[in-house]
């Protein structure tokens, strides 16, 4: 598995800031923070870094249930994996939403960020067990309905990492089974200019299309969008976020 640096906050934007912020956000959700919590977070998070900032930055504020597969998921019998789970946030809305709890499975290379989601909602105790973490990915075939990947593709700057990763989703999933999820991506006739704090991977809509096929996945659904939520609402850089929902042929 190729070493994950930790990145850096965006400029203006700072880990105590982006704290308190997202803090008072998930107080929101009921949450309540002990004495001087705060002050332990930023401790604990100055020490030993952040991973991906910008999941920091939008905890609090999921994005699955945004996407347009989202309200058929939520009618959908089947298991779920949201693979590459980051902090959690998507899989506490599902639950929120009345999705079976059951019936979901997050999975990561690591505990990073999902320790990070246990310190903000403080919920390790109710939610621990519908984490999987390995280096490895641990599922046999055709264990999953859907497969969730959010902002995962554009993390993964290497090719055949990224091949694999697709080919697990594929072979998690029932024959008929769907990938639904996002990746950043390039706006229609935009070339990437050098970025690099930006992801590895940030794909125009044909490399997107092309990588689902190409993994054996059917007639793509690509929506683009630009989304204050995944903190591209300026269409000036040419990114965009690309929505995306595809099929395991039956
Ligand atoms: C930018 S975060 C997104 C997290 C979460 N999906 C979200 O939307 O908040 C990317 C996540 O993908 C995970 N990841 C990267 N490469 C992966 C791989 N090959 N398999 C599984 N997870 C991976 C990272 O560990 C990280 O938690």
């Amino acid at each position: 598995m190729p070493e994950t640096k930790l990145l850096r906050f965006p400029p203006g934007k700072s880990l105590t800031e982006e704290l308190c912020i997202v803090m008072k956000r998930i107080e929101a959700y009921g949450v309540v923070y002990p004495a001087r919590y705060y002050r332990t977070l930023v401790e604990k998070y100055t020490r030993e870094g952040v991973l991906y900032p910008h999941i920091l930055m939008i905890i609090g504020e999921p994005r699955i249930n945004n996407h347009f597969f989202y309200s058929r998921a939520l009618k959908g019998t089947g298991r779920l994996l949201d693979y590459g789970c980051g902090t959690g946030d998507n899989v506490r809305q599902l639950i929120r939403d009345g999705f079976p709890r059951e019936r979901i499975t997050a999975f990561d290379l690591n505990w990073t960020s999902i320790n990070l989601g246990f310190d903000l909602y403080r919920d390790q105790e109710e939610i621990h067990d519908l984490f999987i973490v390995s280096g490895t990915f641990t599922f046999g075939p055709a264990e999953f309905d859907m497969v969730y990947s959010a902002s995962v593709f554009h993390v993964i700057g290497d090719d055949e990492e990224f091949g694999n990763y697709l080919a697990n989703a594929w072979s998690a999933l029932k024959p008929g089974g769907i990938l639904f999820g996002s990746t950043l991506g390039l706006v229609e006739g935009a070339v990437r200019s050098p970025d690099e704090r930006g992801p590895p991977r940030v794909m125009s809509r044909e490399q997107l299309t092309s990588r689902l096929t190409g993994a054996g996945f059917t007639r793509p659904k690509i929506v683009q969008r630009y989304h204050v939520l995944h903190y591209v609402a300026d269409k000036s850089d040419n990114r965009c976020v690309f929505e995306f929902c595809t099929k395991k042929p039956a």
